[in-house]
């Protein structure tokens, strides 16, 4: 059966973004292919989380996954740092990888970018990735290898498919790089080329609710399935609109249509038809719209909320599906990691 494997750093809690455009989906398939999802840890510690925070961080997506519909039954659920493999595979990785290559990767450019600006306390758009290094800039290894890092956690069970977003493309790119480069160095076949797994309908980028660009959790947009009833209403009562359409073939400007991309995912077909209509004849009012969004998204939100809360204070439940995940996720990556050690030569005396 061919392997799954996925996972999201633990650096706050879900949003809607991540609901849609990966852990639906990744519940959807848990019961088509042998599955591996972890929460990524290591990954989260580039921005140097405090130790105070590191944990409860961990345990707030662990619980979010298992309120979502992830079933310790069907599928691995581990942490990463569990697996002292994948940071094993990593050492190794890494002296397959260069450093011109990791330096191009557009991620670390844009957190090079982001780091100055901050560092420099100017907008972005006034930083290029060539300006010198400030004194004291946080542009750790770690960020330069997150690849390499990030390769290791799918090649350490051998993965043939990763479930991820658009954003995520290029670091699934560099995973079938050095899984071919493993392979041909050590004149092996261990690594089979891991791809994105195409759930039919494209990859899903679901819209923020303040005109422009993606919901995220550095944008400062997220709706999360932490949000109470109250607290999605008045995020979406407070959405952008503009002054309303002014003909029948007005063109819908983004915000409005990220609206309506939002109403497409929580609320009945019908109702999407009727506001379409609506805009079409001119006759929407951008209030009923929104009214009908947010009671649409309390609803889809509120049965993971309710769930979260019981699941994230029961210890004794967290303890066992972390434990059966790093049992089972530990014994799959030592599988791969003894064919690692055989084939880059490694042997007991
Ligand atoms: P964020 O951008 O909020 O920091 P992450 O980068 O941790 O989120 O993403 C975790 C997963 O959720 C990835 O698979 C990513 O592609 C997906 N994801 C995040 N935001 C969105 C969005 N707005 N639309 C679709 N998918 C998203
Ligand atoms: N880089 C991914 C993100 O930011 C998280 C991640 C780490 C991941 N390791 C992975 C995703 C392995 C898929 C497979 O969303």
């Amino acid at each position: 059966m061919d392997i799954v494997l996925s996972g999201i750093r633990s650096t706050g809690h879900l949003h809607l973004g991540n609901y849609f455009g990966a852990l639906r989906n990744f519940v959807k398939i848990q019961d088509s292919y042998r599955c591996f999802f972890f929460i990524a840890d290591l990954h989260s510690l580039t921005t140097h989380p405090h130790p105070d925070d590191f944990h409860a961080n961990v345990r707030i997506i662990l619980s979010e996954y298992l309120a979502s519909g992830l079933d310790p039954e069907k599928a691995v659920i581990f942490v990463q740092s569990d697996v002292p493999e994948i940071s094993e595979l990593y050492v190794l990785l890494n002296m397959l990888s260069y450093k011109g290559e990791l330096e191009r990767t557009t991620s670390f450019k844009d957190k090079v970018r982001l780091a100055k600006a901050k560092a420099r306390n100017k907008p972005l758009n006034e930083i290029s990735y060539d300006d010198h290094d400030d004194e004291g800039i946080n542009i750790n290894a770690g960020l330069l290898t997150y690849p390499v890092l990030m390769a290791s956690d799918i090649l350490a069970h051998r993965s043939n498919f990763v479930p991820v977003g658009k954003d995520q493309e290029q670091h699934l790119e560099y995973a079938r790089v050095l899984a071919r480069r493993f392979n041909n160095t050590y004149g092996c076949d261990i690594f089979p080329e891991p791809r994105a797994l195409d759930f039919g309908s494209g990859l899903i980028r679901v819209p923020g609710l303040d005109g422009s660009g993606k919901m995220g959790k550095s944008q400062g947009n997220g709706i999360y399935l932490c949000d109470d009833d109250r607290t999605i209403t008045k995020k979406v009562m407070k959405a952008l609109t503009d002054s309303g359409p002014v003909g029948p073939d007005s063109p819908m400007p983004e915000c409005i249509a990220n609206l309506f991309t939002l109403l497409e995912l929580v609320s009945a077909p019908d109702t999407v038809d009727y506001f379409r209509g609506k805009w079409r004849d001119c006759s929407i009012r951008y209030g009923d719209l929104k009214k009908q969004l947010a009671e649409d998204i309390c609803n889809t939100v509120r049965p993971i909320r309710e769930k979260i809360d019981s699941v994230y204070n029961d210890d004794a439940y967290l303890h066992r599906v972390t434990g059966e995940g790093r049992e089972k996720a530990r014994a799959s990556a030592s599988e791969t990691l003894a064919l690692v050690r055989k084939a880059v030569g490694f042997k007991s005396f």
